[in-house]
């Protein structure tokens, strides 16, 4: 094993009183430097938000998978008190997010319909027409021949691709799908990201009222919901669309975020990388191992129902709670040598993907895809390397998923 490579070298800051959350990461496979403090104080800690409002932040692994199945816990995004991570945020946080954004029993009824179509055996079932795209992409990369920009070329036509077959929607009109659920996560004002969430639910309400036309409903995830869930009236056509639309953005924004920053780690961590090559079944606990490292979703947020004891302290109700699952998936208790790739070690059970209720529904897809992206993208490509210096190359900012803005590479 070797301590992954860090880019920057950073040293730490002197602990604050309370950490300021969310920051932007020195190195995109580490938590930021700025995190530290929240490291030594486990299971739970303080932090506050960009308008000063302090907030619980849960850094213990145990304590997060006890509050995350936690019902005294609210996901709904629209009560007065729910934390709001940014400005941008506190600007269109009174809009309805299906499933994610919802509490039980609403939420379980509506999670309840989606599952036959996020199944393991779905997934496995799904897994040659993802080889087929992933072996297209990377044909046509080839054929195109070195330099390329992998985020654009690979890992984001990737999962758009395969949300586009899963959903039924046309992979025709996937730039206009992409650049919206882009200004939806994070266009440059609240205003905008709104203007961009009408227009995909414009979009996706004509696809929708033609399906209800079609006689002979196609096989996609949408004609299920059109053909069985609003036939039988269970669902009424904005909850439909609110749910198409948070599979839509859901599924391809995060899987694209985990392969590109996923082939950063293994480029920037080459003995790892050759061992991966060299024993390609241990592939899958690679991709639980970059999982749990990476943790992309990097900031989770409740807000309390009740007073909760935990942990020694008291939460109060109305106070904002927030799960920062870079700190919680590399706990000392849980993973030996937290910073370390190993992928030996058992790290299945972090909590990249959430925990309790709104646990990724998305998980055992999103898994296929990772590890056929990233078996096929060295088997075919054996010479994969970096084409700028690793730090001139942009990542994302803290307050969204991380991930690569632009991958240059050749072979
Ligand atoms: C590697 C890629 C992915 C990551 C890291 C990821 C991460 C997460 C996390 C952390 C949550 C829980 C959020 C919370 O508790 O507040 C979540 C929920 C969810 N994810 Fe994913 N996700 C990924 C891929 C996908 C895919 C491919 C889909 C769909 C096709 C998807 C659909 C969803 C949905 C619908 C929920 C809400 C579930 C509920 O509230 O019951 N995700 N995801």
């Amino acid at each position: 094993m070797n301590e992954l490579t860090d880019l920057t070298a950073p040293t730490p800051p002197a602990p604050a009183a309370a950490v300021a959350w969310p920051q932007d990461r020195t190195c995109p496979y580490h938590p930021p430097s700025a995190y530290d403090p929240l490291r030594e104080d486990r299971p739970l800690s303080r932090a506050t938000l960009f308008d000063g409002r302090p907030v619980w932040v849960v850094t213990g692994h145990a304590t997060a998978r006890a509050l995350l199945s936690d019902a005294r816990l609210s996901s709904d995004r629209r009560r007065p008190e729910f934390p709001v991570p940014t400005e941008r945020a506190a600007g269109i946080r009174d809009r309805r997010v299906a499933l994610l954004g919802t509490d039980d029993p609403e939420h379980q009824t509506r999670r309840r319909m989606m599952i036959p179509a996020f199944t393991v055996k779905r997934a496995t079932r799904m897994r040659p027409s993802i080889q087929r795209i992933v072996d297209g992409l990377l044909d046509t990369m080839i054929a195109e021949g070195p330099p390329a920009d992998l985020v654009s070329s690979f890992a984001l036509p990737v999962p758009s691709m395969v949300i586009c077959d899963l959903l039924g929607v046309p992979y025709a009109d996937h730039e206009f799908f992409e650049a919206q659920s882009r200004r939806l996560l994070r266009g440059p004002t609240a205003e905008d990201s709104m203007a961009a969430r009408t227009e995909l639910e414009d979009y996706l309400g004509t696809l929708v009222d033609s399906r209800k036309r079609d006689a002979v409903p196609g096989d996609g995830v949408l004609d299920e919901l059109v053909h069985e869930r609003l036939a039988s009236g269970e669902l009424e056509r904005a909850e439909l669309l609110s749910l198409a639309m948070i599979l839509l953005v859901a599924g391809h924004e995060t899987t694209a975020n985990m392969i590109s920053l996923g082939t950063f780690t293994l480029l920037r961590n080459p003995e790892r990388l050759a061992e991966l090559r060299a024993d390609p079944t241990l592939m899958p606990a690679a991709v639980e191992e970059l999982m749990r490292t990476l943790s992309i979703a990097d900031g989770l947020l409740r807000v309390a129902l009740e007073d909760i004891e935990v942990a020694g302290a008291t939460i109060r109700e109305g106070d904002g709670v927030l799960f920062v699952t870079s700190v919680i998936n590399r706990d000392e208790s849980v993973y030996d040598d937290p910073d370390t790739l190993d992928w030996h070690r058992p790290a299945r059970h972090h909590v990249a993907f959430g925990f309790g209720i709104h646990q990724c529904l998305g998980q055992n897809l999103a898994r296929a895809e990772l590890e056929i992206a990233l078996t096929t993208l060295w088997e075919r490509l054996p010479g994969l390397r970096l084409d700028a210096p690793p730090e001139t190359i942009p990542f994302k900012p803290g307050d969204t998923i991380q991930g690569m803005l632009e991958l240059p590479v050749t072979w």
